[in-house]
């Protein structure tokens, strides 16, 4: 079902879609690619929006951080908005004090995309599609880019980016959803418990860019490797944490870049019983634990939404790696397509 959602300052209509499959259900506006809601059964079979939105296009242009967006052109930070590809210099958009982050001040998260519905045997979803212009937000080279949300028979939500250059350029595409098992506005997800299959992570300076070290998290209060309450570490007072306000790190998954998506991460909501596993063929994965929320926001449901109300998973390469020529390469040439995969997989 397609709907208006509202209209933007230029007078541009936003539509929201509404999917539904394998017992979840999926509201997408063609604003961002933005996933408003997003429901799923608890142990009883009870429904609930797991992800932080908005009712009105409005809060979305004046105040989201980034609730449910597609992100690019380059998910996460880039170190003072400037990297070096082929001798050239490329400045961009600085957002995020002397940084560029998640593709600047107009990133895809704030673009209209062009919808289209579809239905494929037994999935049904939605192709998204946006062309990004050379030199949008400081970025070389015209970007074609498609993204599809599949809801599955399963009720998985599955992503797939495509997108190619005219021109050599970095790309680093990931989706920004806010998750809270127990129901947007229902309070903190520090009960939460997060695995994540990863023995090192990549700790950064005072401005979350990356050191270039991949560190143990082994004895730290990054170790995720067995199911641990969010909240059980986020005070220990390690200086990482310091700078991030909580978790906002890039974990380096084991399993490396796959050509098919691997199970990564399982996070589990106690009281709910509902589960989240993410598989990816990314190499990364950066956990925020909703460190900025400051109870400024008032969500779809009507209340509001303040520090670790909700947690981000997002696969990715790694932030600022045009600037690391030691991580895996984020380099796109014209002769290459972009392709890479997510699939988010419910249960109760
Ligand atoms: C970043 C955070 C940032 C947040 C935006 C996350 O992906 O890692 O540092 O504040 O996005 O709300």
């Amino acid at each position: 079902m397609k709907e208006l959602f509202g209209t933007l300052a230029d007078g541009t209509q936003v539509h929201r879609w509404s999917l539904e499959n394998g017992g979840t259900r999926l509201k997408v506006l063609s604003y961002g690619g933005i996933v408003q809601g997003l429901e799923v059964p608890d142990r009883d079979g009870r429904y609930a929006n797991v992800c932080l939105g908005f009712d009105s296009i409005e809060e979305y242009v004046d105040s989201s951080p980034y609730f449910g967006a597609l992100i690019g052109r380059y998910g996460n930070r880039i170190a003072k908005g400037a990297f070096t590809l082929d001798g050239e210099r490329h400045q961009l958009s600085v957002d995020d004090g002397e940084n560029s982050l998640h593709g600047g001040a107009q990133g895809f998260d704030r673009r209209v995309w062009d919808v289209e519905p579809f239905t494929d045997g037994t999935d049904v979803g939605l192709r998204l599609s946006y062309t990004s212009a050379d030199g949008e937000m400081g970025y070389p080279g015209t970007l074609e880019v498609q993204v599809t949300y599949t809801l599955t028979r399963h009720g998985d939500w599955r992503i797939d980016y495509e997108a190619g250059t005219d021109r050599a350029t970095v790309v680093n595409l990931t989706n920004h959803v806010y998750w809270n098992l127990g129901g947007e506005g229902t309070g903190t997800v520090e009960d939460h418990e997060l695995t994540i299959a990863a023995s090192r992570y990549t700790p950064t300076d005072p401005g979350l860019i990356p050191t270039g070290e991949l560190a143990q998290v082994s004895g730290t209060p990054f170790d995720f490797r067995e199911a641990k309450p969010i909240g059980r570490d986020l005070r220990a007072g390690h200086p990482q944490q310091v700078f991030a306000k909580g978790y906002d790190h890039n974990w380096v998954l084991d399993k490396g870049v796959t050509s098919e998506p691997e199970h990564v991460a399982t996070l589990r909501d106690p009281s709910s019983g509902r589960t989240l596993r993410i598989s990816t063929v990314e190499p990364g994965l950066q956990f925020y634990s909703g460190n900025f929320l400051d109870g400024t926001l008032t969500g779809t449901g009507g209340r509001t939404y303040r520090q670790g109300d909700a947690l981000c998973l997002e696969t990715q390469h790694f932030p600022d790696a045009p600037n690391h020529p030691s991580f895996p390469s984020t380099v796109l040439r014209p002769e290459q397509t972009y392709r890479t995969t997510t699939v988010h997989s419910f249960g109760a």
